[in-house]
């Protein structure tokens, strides 16, 4: 009795080793490391081998134990990530927010950054100027600009020689004003595609060729918005859509270069892409001037002018702290198995597996609970 007792539990844990070691290794493909985790996910696999092997006996425990603890270790390799050395790496929209937060980040790792900035004379250039190392550079780069890339270019490779440019990140993006998709004027539209896909296509493919040379990463800050529909982004997340398939796209073609690419969805983190208030007043009257009559009044006036009231409480939903950005970012930048996808930030995560793996009305079910909850009503 006490041996077939033995014998389930053993093979309950030899079970659930495995489980576990494929959770993880799940996991690892969709999320970066952690360092707290890091801990967590090499230690457990391991200890629940061992405990195999004392239950299940040493044949069959063995295998649990070597089976958990390849597992973990192909996890950490993955993980793994390769010296910064004197790479050098091109992050657009650098003036605030995730851009310039990375640029702060990647100068003090011993990064060679170039932050391209929308404002050369800027307080967010200033700011970079006075804080960082002498390795960094800023660049006058407007990525709607053709001629401003062009520049950028060339005193890329100037600088850089013939070492090669090992990163990427095409950050700079807009966001327009949330509101519905038939309110919306085309020139939220247009200026979001501008911004967001046509002028992140124009740098990729002007530093591909510097890329090329070093093998290096191509890194996207897209949006969970930009892979789910969510209600209000009609155009924001149209653009990040497009920029994620084109990312798509890419990454099967830039294979055979030895260029990786990866794409970042966040969630929301509060930076200036939610705008000022002065910014909403212009957004408004401007989606108020373009909206015919009778639109005007089946929404009615309490509605549009409440639309401002969901950029007040953005930042009550965002987080401050943009570190799980900054690090996966890193992590598709210099582990030696960057992911082709990250999702950082208070659910980015689940939303997404939803709209991939339920049926579509649950996933519309799901995110408007989801949008009550957190707007509080
Ligand atoms: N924050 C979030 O919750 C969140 C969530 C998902 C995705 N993202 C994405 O993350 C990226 C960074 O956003 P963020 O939150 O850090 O916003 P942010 O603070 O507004 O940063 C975006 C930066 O891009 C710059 N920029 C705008 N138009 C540009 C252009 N034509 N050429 C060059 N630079 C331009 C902006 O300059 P100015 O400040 O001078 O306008 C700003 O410095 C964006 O692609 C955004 O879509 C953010
Ligand atoms: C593009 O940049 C160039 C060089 O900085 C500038 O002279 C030109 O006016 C810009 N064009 C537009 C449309 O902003
Ligand atoms: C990023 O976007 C650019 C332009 O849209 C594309 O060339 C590139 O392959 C994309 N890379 C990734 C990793 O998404």
């Amino acid at each position: 009795m006490d041996a077939l007792a033995g014998s389930l539990l053993g093979w309950l844990c030899l079970g659930i080793t495995v489980l576990f070691g494929v959770t993880v290794r799940y996991m690892a493909m969709r999320n970066p490391v952690e360092k707290a985790n890091l801990l967590v996910w090499s230690l457990l696999p391991a200890l629940l081998g061992l405990l195999c092997l004392a239950v299940l006996g040493v044949g069959w425990g063995l295998v649990g134990l070597c089976f958990s603890c390849l597992l973990s270790w192909g996890y950490l390799g993955g993980g793994a990530l390769l010296p910064v050395g004197d790479r050098a790496v091109l992050i657009t929209g650098s003036d605030t927010g995730i851009g310039h937060a990375l640029a702060k980040y990647l100068d003090s790792l011993g990064f060679v950054v170039f932050a391209g900035v929308l404002n050369k004379d800027g307080p967010g250039a200033e700011e970079l100027r006075q804080t960082c190392s002498q390795r960094l550079s800023l660049l006058q780069l407007d990525i709607t600009n053709a001629t401003q890339v062009k520049e950028a270019y060339k005193k890329v490779s100037e600088k850089l020689q013939n070492s090669g440019l090992w990163g990427v990140v095409n950050n700079a993006g807009i966001l327009g004003f949330p509101a519905d998709g038939e309110l919306l004027p085309m020139s939220t539209y247009r200026q979001c595609m501008e911004v967001n896909f046509f002028g992140a296509v124009d740098v990729s493919k002007t530093f591909l060729p510097l890329l090329r040379k070093s093998q290096g990463r191509l890194v996207n800050v897209s949006s969970m918005a930009g892979g789910i529909p969510l209600p209000r982004y009609a155009a924001y997340g149209a653009s990040k859509a497009a920029l994620s398939m084109f990312s798509g796209v890419m990454r099967q073609e830039l294979s055979k270069w030895g260029i990786q690419v990866a794409a970042i969805h966040p969630s929301g983190f509060r930076t200036g892409i939610q705008g000022t208030s002065d910014l909403w007043d212009k957004q408004e009257k401007e989606l108020m001037e373009n909206l015919p009559a009778d639109t005007r009044q089946d929404y009615g006036e309490d509605y549009l002018l409440g639309l401002k009231s969901y950029l007040l409480q953005m930042p009550a939903y965002c987080d401050a702290d943009l570190s799980p950005v900054l690090r996966a970012i890193l992590h598709a930048l210099l582990a030696r198995r960057p992911h082709g996808l990250y999702t950082p930030g208070k659910g980015a995560y689940v939303p997404l597996c939803i709209f991939c793996y339920f049926p579509l009305w649950f996933y519309d079910f799901f995110i408007s609970k989801m949008l009550s909850l957190s707007q509080g009503h």
